[in-house]
């Protein structure tokens, strides 16, 4: 195809490169590095093991040396765009989107349950490093590299030890989902069974509100309840028991690369506060009651309310 008829779309997030979309709209092309071919090939590998993902068409090398990438579009509307157009006044989420989330999660996790991965020692702890990036959390917050935190975080490793590994997507959320599959495995790894999808509408908590809808405890509790369904049937195990040992990896996740640079950026440095209070109430909550509940999680705004600028260091 002609490059002339690509519409961009949207630089890449995490990586260099932008994503362009075909002028019919049936096609997504993506350029970059290395890593976009370590991504499509993994992208390929697991089409074949039939998990719900969009499939490669074409790739090669650019007139000026990048890599591209072209796969088929799985539709127009993301289930996070599908929640922001059908918001009514109403914080929560629509039923369909959260019936719908509930679909897709359980065609992935059926897909990585037919092809379990064989744990080597270690393993769980490389995807608590690397899915918590807990490298980067406890540089930029030196505090919370302690007794406490990691006495927490190796109760959830005993927890999730006999939880079978599979490859997953390592950022799965409502933005990468859409009604036939999963779009966008830059970040994928081996994960315990459940990690990306268990907690796919707690996370949205972490956002602080500023994504303009929740999922309400009822919601939450229907679409686990999907997954468990699922899972029981697929390995004789409710995938929603890990979900607390989740939630507080997904914590580090947000908690990662939050500090900034810029002294001056107020706005940043209450951003990276907020996350920091959210990661220790869930510490709270697991170490007093063994489970995190993200319905006590106070929004952006409510936090900064209690926490004035003249408070800042
Ligand atoms: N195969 C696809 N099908 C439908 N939409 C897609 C597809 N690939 C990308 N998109 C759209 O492009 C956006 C950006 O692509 P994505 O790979 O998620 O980039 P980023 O890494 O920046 O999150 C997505 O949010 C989605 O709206
Ligand atoms: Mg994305």
């Amino acid at each position: 195809m002609n490059e002339n008829n690509w519409r961009f779309v949207k630089k890449r997030t995490a990586a260099d490169g932008a994503v362009y979309v075909s002028a019919d709209k049936t096609r997504y092309r993506r350029t970059g590095g290395a890593e976009l071919q370590t991504e499509a090939e993994f992208q390929r590998r697991i089409a074949d093991l039939g998990y719900p993902v969009p499939h490669v068409l074409d790739e090669g090398v650019t007139d000026d040396g990048h890599y591209y990438v072209v796969e088929e579009s799985l539709g127009d509307q993301t289930l996070h765009e599908r929640a922001v157009a059908s918001l009514d006044g109403s914080p929560d989420l629509s039923d369909d989107v959260v019936d719908t989330a509930g679909q897709v999660a359980a065609r992935l996790l059926r897909a990585q349950a037919a092809h379990l991965v064989q744990p080597t020692p270690g393993t769980l702890r490389q995807w608590l490093e690397s899915a918590g990036f807990t490298q980067n959390v406890f540089q930029e917050n030196p505090d919370l590299d302690n007794t406490r935190t990691h006495t927490a975080l190796d109760d959830a490793l005993d927890h999730l030890e006999t939880v079978p590994l599979v490859w997953g997507h390592l950022d799965y959320g409502l933005p990468n989902v859409l009604s036939t599959g999963v779009i966008d495995w830059q970040h994928h790894g081996l994960v315990p069974l459940g990690y990306d999808i268990v907690p796919a509408l707690e996370i949205i908590a972490f956002k602080g509100g500023n994504k303009g809808y929740a999922a309400s405890p009822g919601q939450r509790g229907r679409y686990l309840a999907v997954l468990d369904n699922a899972s029981l049937n697929a390995t004789g195990h409710p995938v929603s028991q890990n979900l607390s040992a989740y939630l507080l990896v997904k914590a580090l996740f947000f908690l990662a690369l939050m500090r900034p640079t810029d002294p001056s950026r107020t706005d940043k440095h209450l951003k990276w506060q907020y996350r920091r209070h959210l990661f220790t109430k869930g510490l709270e909550q697991y170490e007093r009651t063994g489970t995190v509940d993200t319905a006590h999680f106070p929004g952006l705004e409510e936090f900064a309310a209690g926490h004035s600028t003249g408070d800042h260091p």
